[in-house]
């Protein structure tokens, strides 16, 4: 016997008003290599969504955060960088050392498949510069394309459009004084140029990219670029930019440039989502204490994932590439592909629970009010399964069992349903949904099923 409870509650919640989906148009090709998800790229090629970001460690721990980011459960496969990082001989160690160890370790035979992002320097912006740069990199990383363990691929960006002065890690004259003789003799300085050197150096990378000499690179793309430099590149490229690195806070904020993304299928990379969002989380409580509930719901019953963890997986589940930097092993491993892989699907509710917490962290400006609304299932008259449904009535996850005289308490978003089955026989069932809610938690009493 099937019965059917509605839980409508006051319609004090504002929350989901207004709120488009952030990620809606925004092409989500998933595929897998090897047991690693990945985004596929509009050339076709697999591009893992979780990565480490290497290039800003001190050099002398590149090594071993490569090296442990590879083995078991971490699971990563691509590695960020820059040019003007020089950490390229750590990372060759590390990738050689930490796939010869995983390899050993999990007695694999293929290849292991290692993408490395890096970016060209803005001295070496402009045609025959740029061309340098990439076939001198490619010339330092021959040890790791060479090696026969290792499916080594590689990913050249333009760092910057231009040298500023403004920017921190910048000095145009001194940048282009301290070059070697030999990389200035190859082209012009491109900070004396009229700010189109940028241009050259798509040039450059698109006909690199498309030679057969370098079947090494896999993609090109852009960094720092305004979407007024998007648009003129898009105009001029023969070779669509195939990825782009943006900051959190670009993501959130410059509508624009991600339309730009969607509407020429750019697979985004984000950086800095702890430094800019989880980070500044606790300026705005409400918000930050929404995305921690979430985490209660992810779990699947084990230790409540963390805020970072929880961006990390509503990035990633939207097609979106990370590549959080750290040193230290611990959030190495629980921001790594296994970690993030043992949290459950965020709902479609969550989502969008989760972009309106994000925005409100971002902008420093909390919530109205907790989205959330705690509820308790107490098994009166018999022992329990609740389950929570996704998008459709096939898609269950397990929630709890719960015996008779307990009950489970969980996390609710506006419009969660859930089932509730008598543990004997499955043909006995209860539906709740929690419609709206005005802030208070929830008890229900099962009763007989
Ligand atoms: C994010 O990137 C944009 C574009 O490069 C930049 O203007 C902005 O200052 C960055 N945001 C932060 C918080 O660094
Ligand atoms: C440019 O991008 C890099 C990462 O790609 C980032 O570290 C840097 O802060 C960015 N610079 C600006 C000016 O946005
Ligand atoms: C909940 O469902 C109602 C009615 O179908 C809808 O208007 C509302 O947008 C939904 N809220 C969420 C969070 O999806």
């Amino acid at each position: 016997m099937m019965k059917f409870v509605i839980l409508c509650f006051s319609l004090s919640n504002t929350l989901v008003e207004g709120s488009t989906n952030l990620f809606d148009g925004y092409k989500k090709r998933s595929g897998l290599i090897a047991d690693v998800p990945a985004a596929i790229l509009s050339n076709e090629v697999e591009f893992p969504l979780v990565g480490l970001g290497v290039g800003n460690l001190q050099s002398d721990r590149v090594e071993n955060m490569i090296y442990e980011g590879l083995k078991g459960e971490n699971r990563i496969r691509l590695f960020d960088t820059s040019q003007v990082a020089g950490v390229d001989n750590e990372i060759i160690q590390g990738i050689k050392s930490g796939t010869k160890r995983f390899k050993e370790a999990d007695g694999i035979d293929d290849r292991v498949q290692v993408h490395l992002v890096t970016k060209i320097r803005h001295t070496y912006l402009g045609y025959e510069r740029t061309k340098f740069a990439v076939k001198s990199i490619l010339q330092t990383y021959s040890p790791v394309l060479k090696d026969s363990n290792i499916d080594f691929r590689i990913h050249f960006l333009i760092h910057h459009p231009r040298c500023i002065d403004s920017v921190d890690g910048m000095d145009c004259e001194k940048d282009e004084d301290e070059l070697p003789g030999k990389v200035k003799r190859v082209g012009s300085a491109p900070h004396l140029g009229d700010g189109d050197a940028w241009k050259e150096s798509w040039r450059a990378l698109e006909d690199l990219y498309s030679s057969d000499d370098y079947p090494a690179i896999s993609s090109i793309g852009v960094s720092n670029f305004s979407v007024e430099e998007m648009d003129e590149l898009l105009g001029l490229s023969r070779v669509k930019p195939h990825l782009v690195q943006m900051n959190i806070s670009s993501l959130i904020e410059d509508t624009t440039l991600v339309d730009r993304c969607k509407m020429h299928d750019t697979h985004i990379v984000v950086f800095n989502v702890m430094e800019h969002i989880v980070m500044r989380a606790a300026g705005t409580p409400r918000a930050f204490k929404s995305v921690a509930l979430t985490g209660d719901a992810l779990s699947n019953g084990r230790n409540a994932a963390n805020p970072g963890q929880i961006i990390l997986k509503w990035l990633t589940q939207n097609g979106i590439s990370i590549i959080p930097r750290t040193h230290d092993l611990d959030h190495l491993s629980e921001n790594s592909v296994g970690a993030l892989a043992r949290l459950s699907d965020i709902s479609s509710n969550a989502n969008i629970v989760l972009q309106k917490a994000v925005e409100a962290i971002h902008m420093g400006v909390d919530l109205d009010e907790d989205p959330r609304v705690q509820m308790s299932f107490y098994a009166s008259d018999g022992d329990i399964f609740l389950y929570r449904y996704k998008e459709n009535l096939a898609d269950q996850t397990y929630v709890a069992y719960v015996g008779k005289g307990n009950s489970a308490k969980i996390w609710v978003n506006p419009n969660d349903t859930f089932r509730v089955y008598n543990a004997y026989d499955p043909k006995l069932f209860k539906d709740y949904v929690l419609l709206e809610h005005d802030g208070d938690d929830r008890h229900i009493a099962v009763g007989s099923l």
